[in-house]
């Protein structure tokens, strides 16, 4: 059977996006049909509608969800209909050259569903990230369709599938932090913020936290920051030796994915310290640094993708933590709106309004 649902389309580059009717599949083998309850607006949506990240128009936006599973396919045993999971846009194969090497987080070859979904005129959509949750459902492979406890509030849990888990996990997973680390952290959206989240969780002693705007250094001090620095008031570098008697930090994070700002962190960290790349750098962008200093500073420059996560390890657990109340997903969602708010939820992001508007259905 084919079903017939509403879901966020960009049609072309730059055209705001509609919600139109489109048609999802019955899943195939290896597949889950979920049926998604919550799905954050995130600047990755607003790439593809910008033609930024491929030119596949029409595009299916939409990937930072979670919802039930209502159907699923042959050959599937990690979920069952009615479980309630988190899509992930990892789905690790086993098989490519770094999942047989033990190293799935980075899987080379990772899975998204076969069949594809489309407009009523038999248009083929291109999901975001292989997800495409602005829908009332969608298609999956299995393995994207990650379990996790149902008593966490849909709007909340379906972040951690894109952004938030970043954040978390280029601190916890690619920084490695540990108890007594001094962190900082550069650009304080949501995934700068879910970065100090995750510093506190791994037991830093100082975060520090660094933005152009006021309110999201306030917004970072809720989340565990010790310190903020305004960088239009307060030059980043010598603020964050300041704050660490003339060192530096031992992990500076890079969350907006500029040369300007990753410099700054380049040269805020203390001696063997490390520095991590989670900012998404523009195409034509290019850095230039002093290659004695790259060798003298010691240490470790990393990028991380998607907070180096393996979905069916961290997502279950930072739930729990969330639960516990040590981990306040809540706090990103910034506001809750309907399917078709999506393009004011855009605008909301790019005038600084918000951490995460969220599409409840
Ligand atoms: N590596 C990954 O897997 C991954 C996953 C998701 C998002 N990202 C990337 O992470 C970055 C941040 O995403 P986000 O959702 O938090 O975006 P965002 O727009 O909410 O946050 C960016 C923040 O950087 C601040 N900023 C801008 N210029 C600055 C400067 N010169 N100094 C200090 N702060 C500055 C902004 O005020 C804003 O608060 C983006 O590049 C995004 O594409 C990476
Ligand atoms: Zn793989
Ligand atoms: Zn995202």
């Amino acid at each position: 059977m084919v079903h017939e649902v509403q879901g966020v389309v960009a049609r072309a580059k730059g055209s705001p996006v509609t919600v139109e009717s489109i048609r999802v599949p019955d899943p195939g083998p290896g597949e889950a049909l979920v049926r998604v309850q919550a799905c954050g607006v995130c600047h990755t949506d607003l790439h593809y509608r910008e033609g930024a990240i491929t030119d596949d128009f029409p595009f299916l936006l939409g990937h930072e969800a979670a919802g039930t599973v209502e159907e699923v396919g042959s050959d599937v045993d990690n979920v069952t209909p009615g479980d309630f999971v988190i899509l992930a846009w990892r789905s690790p194969c086993g098989t490519c050259r770094s999942c047989v090497r033990g190293r799935p987080w980075y899987c080379f070859a990772s899975r998204n569903a076969k069949q594809t979904m489309t407009l009523l005129d038999g248009t083929p959509l291109s999901p975001a990230l292989g997800i495409g949750a602005f829908s009332e459902l969608t298609l999956v492979d299995a393995g994207q369709a990650v379990k996790v406890n149902p008593q966490a509030r849909p709007e909340a849990a379906g972040l951690l599938g894109c952004g938030i888990m970043a954040g978390l996990g280029a601190a916890l997973n690619t920084g490695g932090v540990t108890r007594g680390d001094s962190v900082a952290v550069i650009g304080c959206g949501g995934v700068g913020n879910a970065a100090i989240a995750g510093a506190r969780l791994g037991g830093a002693h100082t975060i520090i936290g660094v933005d152009i705007d006021d309110r999201k250094l306030r917004w970072a001090k809720d989340f565990g920051a010790t310190h903020t620095i305004n960088a239009t008031r307060d030059e980043p570098i010598q603020s964050i030796r300041a704050l660490t008697d003339g060192n530096g930090v031992n992990l500076a994070i890079e969350a907006v994915g500029t040369p300007q700002t990753y410099k700054q962190a380049f040269f805020a960290r203390d001696l063997a310290g490390t520095v991590v790349l989670v900012g998404v750098p523009t195409p034509e962008t290019k850095i230039e640094l002093p290659m004695l200093e790259m060798f003298g500073r010691g240490g470790v420059l990393k990028s991380s993708w998607y907070g180096d996560c393996l979905p069916s390890r961290d997502f279950p657990m930072f739930i729990e933590l969330y639960l516990q109340g040590r981990l306040d997903l809540d706090r990103f969602v910034s506001e809750t709106i309907s399917i078709d708010e999506v393009e004011q939820g855009f605008h909301k992001m790019e005038r600084g309004e918000v951490l995460r508007s969220v599409v409840l259905f």
